[in-house]
């Protein structure tokens, strides 16, 4: 990474940035693989894109990895990457302690066997009090995310306001993305963090996700760094006109 980047990056100009991790399947095929070898490499590289963007300064970090239309996929690719969720959580503990990350689950968990809650669970308590975050969206979907934010906020007797909502998302920890990548060359959110993307920038790369690498990210990061952000407002230089 070049030191501008990195610097900037390291104070800060990054505070959250989100993937869609898309690819698995195309990757797998192209290599005469099963579409599961793809997920399992997937799995893989999530693992180090999110040890690399803790390492470069960037605290909230999203990845997508089961999404709630996910479930219309074939049963055995989907049995497939529930057992994948539970092998990775079987050695979870021990690297995010290590690592220093919070790892918060986004979604509906209560369709998952108990056994496998209880570990996403314990993931959850036992890394809770690290300030950098990992979290990882699975059943996730941005409109069931939504819903169920303002039921939580309706039955917690608060008026419904945009900040009522913001903090009954799954997402309350982390602030809004500022960056949203999405490889496999797709141009869609597809559900994605739908209330959070309001002022997301949005990065797309040709590149599977079992390809992504810490030079990826780096370009990501390189082109966040050009784009002007006005939230609405206008830039400095248009105000003097
Ligand atoms: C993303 O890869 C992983 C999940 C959605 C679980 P895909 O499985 O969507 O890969 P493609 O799009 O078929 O290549
Ligand atoms: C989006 O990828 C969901 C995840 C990455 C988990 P998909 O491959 O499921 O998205 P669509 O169906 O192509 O929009
Ligand atoms: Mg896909």
């Amino acid at each position: 990474m070049k030191d501008r980047i990195k610097e900037a990056v390291a104070s800060g100009a990054i505070q959250h940035m989100a993937f869609i991790m898309d690819g698995n399947g195309r990757w797998a095929t192209r290599q005469g693989k099963s579409r599961n070898e793809g997920h399992k490499k997937g799995a893989k590289v999530f693992e180090e894109v999110a040890e690399y963007c803790h390492n470069i300064g960037i605290h909230h970090v999203t990845v997508y990895a089961f999404s709630t239309e996910n479930w219309r996929r074939p049963e055995d690719e989907v049995s497939a990457l529930m057992r994948l969720l539970s092998s990775y959580l079987d050695t979870a503990i021990k690297r995010f302690r290590e690592k220093q990350i919070r790892v918060v689950f986004l979604g509906d968990k209560s369709v998952f066997p108990k056994k496998l809650i209880a570990k996403m669970e314990k993931l959850e308590t036992i890394t809770k009090d690290h300030t950098d975050i990992l979290n990882i969206a699975f059943n996730y979907g941005g409109r069931d995310e939504i819903v169920h934010a303002c039921r939580e906020v309706i039955a917690s007797g608060e008026e419904i306001s945009e900040e009522t909502i913001s903090k009954h998302l799954y997402t309350a920890a982390s602030p809004d993305p500022d960056l949203i990548v999405r490889t496999a060359g797709e141009m869609r959110l597809s559900n994605f963090l739908l209330w959070q993307a309001a002022y997301a920038e949005f990065y797309y790369t040709d590149t599977l996700w079992p390809d992504m690498n810490a030079e990826e990210i780096d370009k990501a990061c390189a082109a966040f760094l050009l784009r002007k952000r006005n939230f609405g407002a206008l830039p400095e230089e248009a105000k003097l006109n």
